[in-house]
């Protein structure tokens, strides 16, 4: 047994979660829900990023406070957690005392060690846009409402620790995943790092965090939202829980925010002189047509209208069935469909239904004895025993669609050898075949279900349920001949395309 601490970013409150959100958060509840059936102590954090000027815009045009406006947001993301049976273990909102409190403390340990200094910045300032551009931005002529501005500033020394976070890239392998990334970072890291501007002005921007030496400050966004993977788990507050929990084994991120973990929150943890995370696991987009799914263009697909009209479980399943690892991948009503129909109707479904409607109807409802097996089910019991293992190994090694692919696969065996087997027939000439056949297939439904059961927590519940075999362990001959199965409706109807 061992510790298994995982992190999604917080989101930003500046609209209501998509598909996008509820991935990373869904890949988070999945690997913590496969390590929880391995004995593992898991402690899962997710949360919101309330502050900063992306929020406060998002306020504003409703015109509420950033205050009233978050907690308006907040419960959208908690509920929409809820009915995606999302298992986390604390939820930070980063408006919180708790939060801030240590935000403060960091900022305070990081002057102490000399990281922090102020500098006057003088340069062309966009209002629309609320940030300094460039001299050629300037001169596209493309900004409105540009000013010269000089501005005082606290600044991060960054670049102080680039060289040892170069090194530190390259002596561990598995610190930033997938392997491109990691190229990426250090192709990012071979042009001269700069130090990283940490505060703004009260005057321009006020909705952060207060600067602990300097209360005409707040602190940037960023380095307010990453201090919540340290806050949360007692760093400054609770030494023994920061203890069992830090490093955290993962955080999961998309893509889109691979330099501010991969730089920012290291050289930050450099300077704290803690551990880094053990692995920063970036996955790709979800895209829809040749576009990023994201709020500001307005192309967002809502998870409750999926969750309406197909069920919570088939939606969790197609993101982690869909998408590899690492790569982008393309989200269409189309796909859903036939990834539904394939895999849960026509594979998974299906057997179930086979195996079940065959015991009510030829073997009183009562799972069969299994007999001696030849070694047709030798070889599926094998299959069966050496499938937990594998799984196993893929997802600790974040290969969760080949983890759900190579169940899936053990699920087409058992189907083929029902074809092949025919228990039907075999129930009017030799009944203890029939059994045999029976027994096989369900033992190897269930062993395949438990280990769907992290991805599909309802569904699978209800098919151990309908076997009688609820709490059991995979691994073979746990079922319980004699034990009466459960009449059940189709856990997973056909979608017909008319109606979708
Ligand atoms: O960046 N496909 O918050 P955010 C896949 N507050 N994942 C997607 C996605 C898409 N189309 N769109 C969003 C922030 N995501 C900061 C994070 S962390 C200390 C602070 C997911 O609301 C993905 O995990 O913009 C991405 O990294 C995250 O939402 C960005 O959420
Ligand atoms: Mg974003």
């Amino acid at each position: 047994m061992s510790k298994f601490f995982v992190s999604t970013p917080i989101f930003y409150v500046n609209d209501a979660p998509h598909i996008g959100h509820a991935y990373t958060t869904i890949l988070a509840d999945v690997l913590s829900r496969y390590h929880r059936a391995n004995g593992d102590e898991v402690f899962f954090l997710t949360g919101l990023d309330e502050h900063g000027q992306k929020v406060k815009q998002a306020a504003e045009k409703r015109g509420l406070s950033p205050q009233a406006h978050a907690d308006d947001l907040a419960p959208r993301f908690l509920n929409l957690w809820k009915t995606l049976d999302i298992q986390y273990d604390d939820f930070i909102r980063t408006t919180e005392p708790r939060h801030k409190k240590i935000v403060q403390f960091v900022l305070q340990q990081v002057k102490e060690n000399g990281d922090i200094y102020t500098d006057e910045y003088e340069g062309w300032y966009s209002v629309a846009e609320e940030r300094f551009i460039t001299d050629t931005e300037y001169g596209s002529g493309q900004f409105r409402d540009v000013k010269k501005l000089k501005e005082k500033n606290y600044f991060f020394k960054m670049s102080k620790y680039q060289q040892k976070l170069i090194d530190y890239i390259q002596a561990h392998p598995d610190f930033i995943r997938p392997e491109h990334r990691k190229n990426e970072m250090l192709g990012f890291l071979r042009q001269p790092l700069g130090d990283l501007c940490i505060s703004r002005p009260k005057a321009r921007m006020d909705w952060g965090i207060e600067i602990p030496f300097d209360h005409d400050y707040v602190t940037y966004v960023w380095f307010d939202a990453l201090v919540n993977y340290i806050s949360v788990p007692g760093y400054g507050s609770d030494d023994k829980k920061f203890k069992k929990w830090w490093p955290a084994d993962v955080h999961l991120i998309g893509k889109d925010i691979l330099t501010t973990h991969c730089v920012y929150w290291t050289t930050m943890l450099f300077s704290l002189g803690l551990e880094l995370p053990k692995t920063i696991f970036a996955h790709g987009w979800w895209l829809i047509g040749e576009t990023k799914m994201s709020k500001s263009l307005g192309n967002v697909v809502n998870p409750l209208d999926l969750i309406a009209d197909y069920g919570v479980d088939a939606v969790r399943f197609y993101l982690m069935r869909e998408m590899v690892l690492g790569l982008d991948a393309n989200f269409t009503l189309e796909s859903f469909i036939k990834c539904y129909n394939s895999d849960l109707a026509n594979d998974f479904g299906n057997l179930l239904n086979r195996v079940s409607g065959l015991i009510q109807k030829n073997h009183n409802g009562q799972i069969p004895e299994p007999g001696t097996l030849t070694t047709v089910e030798e070889d599926i019991k094998q299959q069966a025993n050496a499938l937990p293992g594998r799984v196993k190994d893929l997802i600790n090694d974040y290969k969760v669609q080949e983890a759900v692919t190579s169940v899936l696969a053990f699920v087409d065996v058992l189907n083929k050898y029902m074809e092949a087997q025919a228990p039907w027939k075999l129930a009017k000439t030799d009944m203890k075949a029939a059994n045999r056949v029976l027994y096989t297939a369900a033992e190897g439904l269930r062993i395949a279900t438990i280990l769907l059961a992290p991805v599909m927590p309802e569904k699978t519940a209800e098919v151990l349920d309908i076997l009688g075999a609820a709490n059991t362990k995979p691994v073979w001959g746990q079922l319980i001949p004699g034990a009466v199965l459960r009449a059940h409706p189709a856990l997973f109807p056909r979608i017909e395309v008319e109606k979708a």
